[in-house]
């Protein structure tokens, strides 16, 4: 079948696997490309693409998930920030730290990284960051270092002060921190990926590999391997640390840092880098770490036990107000509100909490929750998707989700999403 076809191409060439971003988006990628190019056979399109680079960049461009933004995850940021500042900058007087970024996107990720190790005292001659990305489109974007409102997300901006000009349209990165980062479009996946290069001290390569199939992540963890100083820290996003810890390296126990060493290191101390409290309340909260940790897993009706992966975004381990509590009470009226049947005002309080995180997973599924409840399926299955989108291995939305597709009459769709429910909890153990 040549939609097959187009989804095994797809992930030999650039490791996505079709089960993980969901086949529908393929095909809708597929179906609008063939529309760019006037073709209504998919026979006649998988031809297209094998004789033209230039329209297989293009598919490229559609199916890839660009989504960042400065600071995601800022505790790793804060950890990179100090580990730099404490440990590497004494012990390496005159050298230069290595970073490398993969799947970079649009370029927050690299430009926190910069900003991180500026705020930390590192002068731009003391580090270099290399950025790769397959996207044409997103590399392009980065180098501009031009930014809209979207790619400021959290309670925490002060840092688009300090490194930002603002203009009618959206903010300017300033050139000195511009001029820190390498951007080249490469795929991490061709055999000639960075191969001249000598190995970075620190790699970020966060939210790439929950989309790729299993082959395409070993490959990926082959490529780490060989850039991976000995004495380098490598960077996940929330969801990978496992397929990370099946390959021998360790997690740095650090709360909400999503960050691994090799299992034999002398650079990163056994001793934890953590900001040293400052105000009394921040030294009530060191003490009551566990008991904030365990507030921050709060659920929702339904949900299943476990912690808010997306949410830590706007908790930076710094801050000395615990913004989080303003949104965990604000879910927790919506939850209220919803089961004595007040539906409209809790749809307005999750509206609250989104508005101070447009991330927050939780809120997109109790608003997923709400729409089912008003029996109103279209709705519900958008903030639902977001949710997924936001946490992929969010069992209870993708459960809500194969019901929606199966009352539709969409038993295929269905049975991926149940199949996907099931694969996670094996991988968890869960049966
Ligand atoms: C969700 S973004 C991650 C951005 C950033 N790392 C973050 O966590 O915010 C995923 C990026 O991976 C890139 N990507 C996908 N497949 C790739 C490949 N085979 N090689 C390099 N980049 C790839 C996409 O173009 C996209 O920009």
């Amino acid at each position: 079948m040549p939609r097959k076809h187009i989804e095994s191409l797809l992930e030999k060439e650039i490791g996505l696997s079709p089960e993980s971003i969901g086949p529908e988006t393929i095909a809708k990628a597929v179906q609008a490309r063939m529309r760019a190019n006037g073709l209504m056979e998919t026979r006649a399109y998988l031809s297209l693409l094998r004789r033209s680079k230039a329209e297989w960049d293009e598919l490229v461009e559609a199916v890839v998930i660009p989504e960042t933004w400065f600071f995601r995850n800022r505790q790793s940021f804060t950890f990179l920030g100090l580990w730099a500042k404490r440990k590497w900058l004494p012990k390496h007087k005159g050298n230069v730290l290595r970073v490398l970024s993969i799947a970079s996107s649009t370029g927050e990720e690299p430009y926190s990284i910069a900003m991180a190790l500026l705020d930390a005292g590192l002068s731009e001659k003391r580090f270099s960051i290399v950025s790769a990305d397959i996207s044409k489109n997103a590399v392009r974007k980065a180098r501009l270092g031009f930014y809209g409102p979207e790619s400021f997300r959290g309670n925490d901006v002060s840092f688009r002060e300090r490194y930002f000009d603002a203009t009618n349209d959206g903010y300017q990165l300033h050139l000195s921190v511009l001029k820190t980062v390498l951007f080249l479009r490469k795929n991490v996946l061709s055999n000639q990926f960075l191969s001249e290069d000598s190995p970075y001290d620190i790699i970020f390569c966060r939210n790439l590999l929950i989309y790729l199939s299993p082959l395409a992540r070993q490959k990926v963890m082959g490529v780490i391997d060989r850039l991976l100083a000995k004495t380098g820290i490598f960077f996940v996003g929330h969801a990978e640390r496992p397929l990370v810890t099946a390959l021998g390296l360790q997690l740095i126990k650090e709360p909400r840092v999503f960050a691994f060493r090799r299992a034999v290191d002398s650079d990163v101390s056994k001793a934890p880098v953590r900001p040293k409290p400052r105000g009394k309340f921040e030294r009530r909260r060191h003490r009551n770490d566990k008991a904030s940790h365990a507030h921050r897993t709060h659920t929702i009706p339904g949900s299943a036990k476990r912690p808010d992966p997306v949410g830590n975004n706007s908790y930076p381990v710094t801050n000395r107000r615990q913004p989080s509590t303003k949104k965990m009470e604000l879910l927790d009226r919506a939850r209220q509100r919803a089961d004595k049947g007040d539906l409209e005002e809790a749809i307005r309080l999750c509206g609250e909490v989104l508005d101070q995180d447009t991330t927050h997973v939780q809120a997109h599924y109790l608003q997923g929750l709400i729409f089912l409840a008003m029996a109103n399926e279209e709705d519900a299955e958008k903030w639902l998707g977001k949710a997924v989108y936001l946490d992929p291995e969010h069992h209870d939305a993708l459960n809500h989700l194969a019901l929606i597709a199966e009352h539709r009459g969409d038993g295929k769709t269905s049975t991926q999403l149940r199949q996907r429910v099931k694969r996670l909890r094996r991988k968890e153990g869960v049966h």
